[in-house]
């Protein structure tokens, strides 16, 4: 092999590591915040789509913690949590976007949560149906799935989970729940560790059971 040669297999050397180092990059840069938002390609529609059609499942996620995740982070609010975690229990974190990118749905993507004038009377009621961990929060940006379950209950067809997945719906794994529930949480205890199944029971919603879903 000749100098040439030697550089040459340096150089493609190099390339390749560069390639690998493009390609697997998202495992370290990154715990992405909410299902399906990498490719921004559908936007999020907050939670009252899903009311219309999901009323139980809707009342109960509303019962839980997902669902005032925002009043968390307000002045006055889990004072025991903030002061245990070196929080600061008066101060107002509803306009910090490190935190808000974990209790609103699709901070900095599109259609996502978007911190409103106060004073903006429109703007606030818009960021309202997006406040706290939503149903898009787990289940992707709806903007083109809601459209398909719309015409599946209207014409009363069987469907394949496929369907809606190939157009933004995520059915949640315990990696959906991680984006979130990690070790870059302030009150994350890294002692607990995050039981899937215990978690699910916990803290999601009931159950409905599906009659026109195949397979
Ligand atoms: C978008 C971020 C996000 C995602 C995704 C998420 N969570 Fe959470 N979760 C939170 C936040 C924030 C809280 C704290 C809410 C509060 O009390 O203000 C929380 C609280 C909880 C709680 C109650 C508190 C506790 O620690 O016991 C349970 C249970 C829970 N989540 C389960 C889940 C499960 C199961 C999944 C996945 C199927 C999931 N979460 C996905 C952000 C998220
Ligand atoms: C990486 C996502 C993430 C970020 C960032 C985040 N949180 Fe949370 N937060 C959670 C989750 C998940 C929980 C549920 C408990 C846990 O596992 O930490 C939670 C719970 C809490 C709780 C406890 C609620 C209770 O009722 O016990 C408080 C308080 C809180 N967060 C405040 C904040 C504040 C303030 C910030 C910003 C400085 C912040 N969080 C940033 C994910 C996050
Ligand atoms: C914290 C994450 C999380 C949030 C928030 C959430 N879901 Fe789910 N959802 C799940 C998980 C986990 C499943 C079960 C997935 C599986 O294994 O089939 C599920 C399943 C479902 C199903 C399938 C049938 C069933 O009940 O199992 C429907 C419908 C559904 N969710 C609707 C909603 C609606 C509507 C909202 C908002 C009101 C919502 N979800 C909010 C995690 C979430
Ligand atoms: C126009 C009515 C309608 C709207 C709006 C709607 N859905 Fe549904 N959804 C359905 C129907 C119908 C099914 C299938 C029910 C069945 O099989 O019995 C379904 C099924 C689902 C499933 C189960 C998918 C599977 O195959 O595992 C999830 C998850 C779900 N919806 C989440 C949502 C979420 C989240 C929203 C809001 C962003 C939403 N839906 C909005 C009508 C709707």
């Amino acid at each position: 092999m000749n100098h040439k040669q030697l550089l040459g297999g340096m150089v493609l050397g190099l390339v390749l590591v560069a390639g690998v180092l493009v390609v697997t990059g998202p495992t370290w840069t990154a715990y992405a915040q909410d299902a399906g938002a990498a490719a921004d390609k559908y936007g999020y529609e907050g939670n009252k789509s899903c009311k219309k059609c999901h009323s139980a499942t809707y009342k109960s996620w509303e019962g839980s913690k997902h669902a005032t995740a925002l009043n968390t982070l307000k002045p006055g609010e889990a004072k025991e949590a903030k002061e245990k975690f070196k929080l600061d229990p008066a101060k107002d974190y509803t306009t910090d976007e490190t935190c808000l990118k974990c209790h609103t749905v699709g901070l900095g993507h599109k259609g996502g949560y978007a911190i409103p004038d106060a004073a903006d009377a429109k703007a606030v009621k818009e960021a309202e149906k997006l406040a706290g961990v939503g149903c898009e929060s787990c289940h992707g940006p709806s903007e083109e799935y809601a459209k398909v379950f719309a015409e599946i209950m209207k014409s009363k067809r069987m469907y394949k989970t496929e369907e809606l997945t190939a157009v933004g719906l995520v059915v949640p794994t315990e990696a959906t729940c991680t984006t979130c529930h990690n070790d870059q949480s302030p009150t994350h205890d890294p002692a607990k560790k995050f039981d899937f199944e215990e978690m699910k029971k916990a803290g999601v919603h009931e159950h409905e059971a599906l009659k026109q879903r195949e397979g």
